[in-house]
């Protein structure tokens, strides 16, 4: 296993280049989330193919309790995608290629063959969705930051189905063609050293200093 050198990342990922503490495979750090996409589009092909690394996620009981719904920039869908996010995402997310609402099956209230744990098996179709776009040389942020019930009625979601997050997906783009606040900003951010999130045996103890926060702000 090799750690990336400094020379080889694009020059606006060095500001902060990301260092593992242990060897493990480049594509797990060199992820990361822009907000500058380019106006280069997405096939639908790709999108497919990411959508693809999702879909073998493993779930519980193998469940499968994601759906994917997405619109690529400029179809009969996006306006209506981007009006459901809020301000602050749509700002930069306007220029992504795709985004992809994530959705996650919570059963019909009667029955709990899912086993409680939709949204976790989703968080890792997210996961793979966003590793998978990374070997492709493309680019995701996941968001929170929407209206869930706007979402709903817009995409006609039923009532089991709930939206986990949406990902805008793209090629990477200029950190100047971000509006000014957000430009500081578009760096990987880092990670909570992994003595300070492993720990043998049982939970350690709280009354020596134990930082919640990560080492930078996403
Ligand atoms: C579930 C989820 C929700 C997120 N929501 C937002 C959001 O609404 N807006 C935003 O700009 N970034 C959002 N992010 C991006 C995170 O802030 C980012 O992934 C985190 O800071 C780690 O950075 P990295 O992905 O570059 O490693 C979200 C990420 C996840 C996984």
């Amino acid at each position: 296993m090799t750690i990336c050198p400094k020379e080889e990342l694009p020059v606006q990922h060095t500001r902060q280049a990301r260092r593992p503490d242990y060897p493990i495979e480049q594509i797990f750090y060199q992820r990361w989330s822009p907000r500058a996409f380019s106006d280069q589009p997405v096939s639908e092909r790709d999108l497919l193919t990411a959508l693809e690394a999702a879909r073998w996620a493993p779930s519980s009981f193998n469940s499968q309790p994601w759906r994917f719904l997405y619109a690529r920039n400029g179809d009969a869908w996006w306006q209506r995608y981007l009006d459901t996010l809020n301000a602050f995402n749509r700002v930069w997310a306007q220029r992504a290629s795709a985004l992809v609402f994530i959705l996650s099956d919570n059963g019909d209230g009667r029955s709990d063959e899912a086993g409680g744990t939709a949204s976790l098996d989703v968080g890792a179709a997210w996961s793979h969705l966003a590793l998978q776009a990374h070997s492709m040389g493309l680019f995701c942020r996941g968001m929170v930051g929407f209206d869930a019930d706007k979402m709903r009625q817009t995409l006609k979601v039923p009532p089991r189905y709930k939206a986990e997050m949406v990902v805008a997906i793209g090629h990477i783009g200029r950190t100047d063609d971000l509006p000014e606040n957000l430009r500081g900003r578009e760096m990987p951010s880092q990670r909570r050293p992994l003595d300070q999130t492993a720990f043998a045996g049982g939970f350690p103890d709280q009354s020596t200093a134990m930082p919640n926060a990560s080492r930078s702000a996403g």
